[in-house]
């Protein structure tokens, strides 16, 4: 082997291992994304070292003997008894492993996989692999050893100067009507107010479990108070800044809600999170209603936003029309598949 493995753990790491690092994953960004500004390093570091309750991470990494270079990652990460939806998706590990292009024919990818079912075999609760990504050699790769496609989707982009601001208008405008006439209010926070962090969670959990999946065997684990106020905290740290919209009913009932993240440190991109309602609350132009109020929002506060990125399930419908109407764009595919860990033992024999 040309190359050795090691683990890569961003606060132990030393500056030139670090650039090392940046070098590789900024040469995977531009292939993924041409066009776009590379995210600033410091950043990038931030977003290395923030860690979340109940999860267990691992990152292992594969360089030249030769040069030092950095040609390929391992990203693994495993759910720990802490965390909230420990129970339903503790047979899931998420194994993310990439390679530089002109080293696809060094069997990096076949090297880290197979340190990926080391560690995965030390968890006795573990049997199934799933993974995501935009690379379409990485998804030759997963299908060669038999994974399923469980779920395909993209990642769309709305260009702030394509905003019909005359439709927006109007569906706020229908918004502001459905207000009137059924007493349905609008409320807007960063960090969620003490006084609806339980309802809030809940309602946020019910909400991502009505996202479509595909085939994948997973349930979003439960938002707690706890989970949310560490979720902000974290996004304090790398200097995100998080945006909720979300509707009350007449009875004082949260039915739905749409979010976004910005950071300074990459004002050209506003990126699109959750935005959902609950299923009773449906049809009556909430769904639209929240993603006109948010675009208007963001179009006014961040000037130098160029646009809107979100990611969605090509089979989510409801969603996709909305978007689509809204004059959001497919800008790159990404594929989703899963695989069970004997079979892929068995591919690695
Ligand atoms: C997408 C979602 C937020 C829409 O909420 P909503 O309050 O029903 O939305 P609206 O009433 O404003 O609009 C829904 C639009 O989708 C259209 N629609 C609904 N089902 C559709 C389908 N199967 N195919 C095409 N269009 C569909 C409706 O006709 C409606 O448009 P119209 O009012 O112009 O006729 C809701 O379906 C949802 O919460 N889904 C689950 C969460 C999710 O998957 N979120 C996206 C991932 S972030």
């Amino acid at each position: 082997m040309s190359f050795e493995l090691f683990d890569f753990i961003p606060k132990e790491a030393d500056e030139k291992l670090l650039d090392a690092y940046f070098d590789f994953a900024e040469t995977l960004f531009k292939e993924t994304f041409p066009t776009d500004p590379l995210v600033p390093r410091d950043l990038h570091l931030k977003l290395l070292t923030v860690s979340k309750t109940g999860e267990t991470v691992i990152r292992r990494l594969a360089q030249t003997r030769s040069s030092g270079e950095i040609i390929g990652r391992l990203y693994l990460k495993i759910f720990t008894e802490e965390n909230t939806g420990f129970k339903e998706n503790k047979h899931i590990a998420e194994v993310y492993i990439s390679s530089l292009k002109e080293y696809s024919d060094e069997d990096v990818l076949l090297h880290l996989l197979k340190e990926a079912v080391e560690e995965i075999q030390k968890y006795d609760y573990i049997t199934t692999a799933d993974t995501c990504g935009y690379l379409e050699r990485e998804w030759k790769f997963w299908e060669g050893l038999g994974a399923k496609l469980a779920l395909e989707g993209a990642q769309n982009r709305l260009f702030i100067k394509d905003i019909d601001c005359n439709m927006l208008e109007e569906w706020r405008h229908q918004g502001h009507k459905l207000a009137e006439e059924e007493n349905v209010d609008l409320c807007s926070f960063e960090d969620c107010p003490e006084e609806i962090i339980q309802e809030y969670s809940t309602t946020y959990t019910e909400i991502m479990r009505l996202v479509p999946f595909g085939e994948f065997d997973y349930i979003p684990e439960p938002t707690t108070p706890f989970t949310r106020r560490e979720s902000e905290d974290n996004f304090r740290k790398t200097g995100y800044e998080w945006f909720t919209l979300a509707t009350r009913e007449k009875n004082g009932e949260i039915s739905g809600l749409t979010e976004i993240l910005y950071s300074k440190s990459r004002p050209h991109r506003v990126d699109q999170e959750l935005t959902g309602v609950k299923d009773k609350y449906r049809g009556r132009g909430l769904g639209k209603w929240l993603k006109a109020e948010m675009t208007m929002f963001i179009k006014n506060k961040f000037p130098e936003a160029e646009f809107i990125a979100t990611g969605n399930a090509d089979m989510n419908a409801p969603m996709i029309s909305i978007n689509e109407r809204m004059g959001f764009k497919r800008v790159l595919t990404e594929k989703c598949y899963t695989i069970k860990l004997d079979k892929l033992e068995h591919e690695l024999l």
